[in-house]
């Protein structure tokens, strides 16, 4: 295929405003699949995507499209909304040249906006700006342009306005994409040469690459290397995606394809890597920056007889998710189990959500943390800083841009639903990492009768440590049942205790009655109701405890 007539664009946008909507449209009309209701937002393939209506996997899809007479592939690459995702837009952002940038016509600009855009900025990408949803009755395309204009500084005359829920201007966008974004700068003259953007693995095949060919082509049975290990693989199939796979003889410069090569592990096919021809070595490709976790978590098996079941789970959906950290840890209270760090909390319960709904498997996650980083000397005298406003933007007379720096303990686990709720859902969020700073932080045990709960063991800042402590046993003694003894609650710095509650213990009836069957149904009731507990010391703890005791009201 010619490479002037190839564009590789994605498409960018705050989480809702449309993206996948769009890309239905955008396949429908090429032709890739059907116009039916069945396939609604045909890229987000993951059971855990439908169900939140999220995407969180990047896909991609090649497009055969004619305009003037000629026939353009495009070849699409969807990506994820949420902050927490935004390491899949910025590796989909390596593999093209230009993107749709999608803002919802009655939420205007909104934070995800602002952050996706600037990926796309700093690749020197040219950027679509797409007005959607101009078919909701209190859309208003004139005051998003306004803000396109003032923000992005970006002419209101490049706006495209659609719907793509009815399909409206639609064929607008193909032909912006086709006019206003350059083919791939890719020869085929040159050596072979391609970029990884994301893989998966197959249980039967092994590992699928995704794969922008940046020079050259190539072809089954092909000896190639990947510049990472160095190591070399023969190629045993390629193909486009339509967005299904869609085997081809060869692939050639400026096309995206997948390409499976014998590789076991998603570790040999790694994000950013170059591949090339055994024959031709050439130089690899930039890379990026891997992905950094910025969320931790333990997670243990329900019971340790689950152990070996829950680690071959853990295994293979890391397999598919390279950018969860695993080490292997272990706990008194929940036995042998691991660590795993999360890009960010969404990350973290769709992690455990594919890990039950995939694999069916049953964990216990504790309550998630933040990284320090611990100097032992005595410089913390440094001033407490919380948040700090860095600078203010007004976008139009009704919404305001801020940036602030916050540490990140403090974001982490409720602030987006709390600021969601004050603003009543009208105020987005987005962060970055800013890097460490000092601050005068110690460490809180909780104690269950006198023993620590080391998954419960936090780092706060000490004008607050009283305050979270009250709080932490407040809430678990809400969360714990009665027993058949009182227990004690209490949170400790070093030795000394400074929050307590007490658990009452439980009130029994003797001799209950005669009903036998009654009496099996309420067993058996306990029985599945321990199923969810964990003991520590003689305590039996519920395991959502380790995490809602986090949760502020
Ligand atoms: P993430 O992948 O989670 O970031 O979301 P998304 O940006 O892909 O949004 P999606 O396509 O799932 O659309 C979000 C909601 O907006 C859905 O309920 C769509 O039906 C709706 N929607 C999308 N486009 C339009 C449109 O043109 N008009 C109207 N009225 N609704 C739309």
């Amino acid at each position: 295929f010619p490479v002037d007539r190839i564009r590789n664009f994605c498409i960018i946008a705050h989480i809702d405003h449309g993206k996948s909507t769009l890309a239905d449209r955008l396949l429908e009309m090429t032709g890739a699949i059907a116009k039916t209701e069945k396939n609604k937002q045909v890229l987000d393939k993951l059971q855990v995507e439908r169900e939140r209506g999220i995407t969180v996997k990047a896909q991609t899809a090649s497009l055969f499209y004619n305009h003037e007479g000629q026939r353009y592939l495009l070849n699409l690459i969807d990506t994820p909304g949420h902050v927490d995702f935004s390491y899949e837009v910025s590796r989909s952002i390596s593999a093209c040249q230009g993107v749709l940038l999608i803002v919802d016509a009655n939420q205007g600009i909104q934070a995800q906006t602002v952050a996706n855009f600037y990926l796309a900025f700093e690749a020197q990408l040219t950027i679509i700006p797409v007005i959607n949803k101009i078919d909701l009755k209190n859309a208003d395309p004139e005051r998003v342009e306004s803000q396109i204009e003032k923000v992005f500084d970006i002419p209101r005359e490049e706006c495209i306005r659609i719907s793509a829920k009815l399909g409206t201007n639609v064929d607008k966008v193909l032909q912006a994409v086709v006019n206003r974004i350059p083919p791939p700068i890719a020869s085929t003259e040159d050596p072979f040469k391609a970029l990884v953007f994301d893989s998966n693995f197959d249980h039967y095949r092994g590992v699928v690459a995704n794969i922008a060919v940046f020079g050259g082509w190539v072809k089954k049975g092909d000896k190639i290397v990947s510049a990472h290990l160095g190591k070399a693989y023969e190629v045993n199939e390629l193909g486009l995606l339509r967005p299904d796979e869609h085997p081809t003889q060869k692939l050639f410069a400026g096309q995206v394809g997948y390409i499976i090569a014998g590789m076991k592990d998603v570790k040999e096919a790694q994000i950013g890597d170059t591949l090339y021809l055994q024959e031709q070595p050439v130089e690899a490709l930039p890379g990026f920056k891997p992905a950094k976790a910025m969320v931790f978590a333990g997670m243990y098996p329900m019971d340790q007889s689950e152990y070996t079941g829950l680690r071959s789970a853990i295994e293979r959906l890391t397999l598919n998710d390279s950018s969860v950290a695993v080490q292997r840890d272990s706990s008194l209270a929940l036995g042998a189990g691991w660590r795993l760090g999360f890009l960010g909390l969404l990350h973290m319960e769709v992690f455990n959500q594919r890990l039950e709904q995939e694999y069916n498997a049953s964990v216990i996650v504790t309550a998630p943390t933040v990284p320090y980083k611990a100097v032992l000397s005595s410089a913390k005298l440094i001033k407490n800083r919380r948040a700090v406003q860095k600078n203010m933007v007004y976008i139009d007379d009704q919404r305001v841009m801020m940036k602030y720096l916050f540490p990140l303990n403090e974001i982490v686990v409720d602030f987006y639903d709390l600021l969601k709720s004050l603003s009543s859902g009208y105020a987005s969020f987005d962060y970055e990492n800013a890097g460490y700073q000092a601050a005068d932080l110690i460490k809180m045990d909780i104690l269950l009768n006198g023993r620590p709960v080391e998954e419960l063991t936090t780092v706060v800042h000490r004008e607050r440590a009283y305050s979270t402590g009250k709080a932490m046993c407040e809430r678990l003694k809400d969360s714990i049942p009665r027993q058949m003894f009182e227990i004690a609650i209490q949170a400790a710095i070093g030795s000394k205790v400074i929050a307590r509650e007490t658990r009452t213990e439980k009130m029994f009836l003797q001799n209950y009655g005669g009903d036998i069957t009654r009496k099996m149904k309420l067993l058996k009731k306990q029985a599945e109701g321990k199923k969810k507990m964990r003991r520590i010391g003689n305590v039996e703890v519920p395991k959502d405890a380790f995490i809602s005791v986090l949760k502020r009201k």
